[in-house]
């Protein structure tokens, strides 16, 4: 599974960079407006940071100013990839990108036949928000499965990113489903590391290592 990170804060991207386990960055115009950045110059910061797919939105809601912010941003870097919400007009949005290989990732998708239709119009990657799903009070898992299932189903080359993913335990089941990426906060990458028993293991090694004897200078 791809690791990527849901930012826009290039101290979290350089952070995550440095653990060598990182593979693209997703944002949105909220992370964006917590920079207090221009978007221009945080998209750019992070297309030139990141080797991988780096994913900015168009905030345009018709096609013919979505592909014309798409186009200007395809410019800035050949790992730039196109959010495009999940409407009608994203979609008309999409097919021409596709036919123009530009990749898309289909964001705000809250079912599995939003994310069949964003697979039919040839999306790069599709982006189901697990967390908000949850917090609707649905099973955004459940709805994760399904998607993986479709696109086994056909074929579809479409690539699963699961996204709004709050904690450690959506990780590990978009794992087992099968997602192909998963874009996880910084503070949910950073638990993935952890363990109470890796630290109380590690402190016991570094207490007995005190005891080994040393050997004596000549
Ligand atoms: C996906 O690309 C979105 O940026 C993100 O995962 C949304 O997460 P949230 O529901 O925590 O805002």
């Amino acid at each position: 599974m791809e690791f990527f990170l849901d930012t826009a804060d290039t101290n979290e991207i350089k952070e995550a960079l440095s653990w060598g386990i990182l593979d693209g960055v997703t944002t949105n115009p909220s992370l964006v407006a917590k920079t207090g950045k221009t978007f221009e110059d945080v998209a750019q910061e992070i297309i030139k940071l990141v080797k991988g797919p780096v994913s900015i939105e168009a905030v345009a809601t018709d096609t013919s100013n979505m592909l014309e912010e798409a186009r200007e941003y395809a410019t800035w870097g050949e790992n730039v990839v196109i959010k495009v919400p999940m409407t009608p007009e994203g979609m008309k949005t999409v097919v021409t990108l596709t036919k123009e290989q530009i990749p898309t990732n289909v964001t705000l998708v809250f079912s599995a036949n939003q994310a069949l239709i964003a697979a039919k119009a040839g999306a790069t990657y599709v982006s189901p928000f697990i967390g908000r799903l949850d917090d609707a009070g649905q099973n955004g898992l459940q709805i994760l499965e399904d998607i993986v299932t479709i696109y086994d189903n056909y074929d579809f080359t479409t690539k699963v990113l699961a996204a709004s993913l709050r904690h450690p335990i959506h990780v590990l089941e978009a794992a087992k489903i099968g997602s192909d990426v998963a874009t996880i906060p910084i503070n949910v990458m950073k638990q993935l590391f952890n363990h109470p028993l890796t630290d109380a293991g590690l402190k016991r090694f570094m207490e007995d290592w005190k005891k080994v004897p040393t050997k004596k200078k000549k």
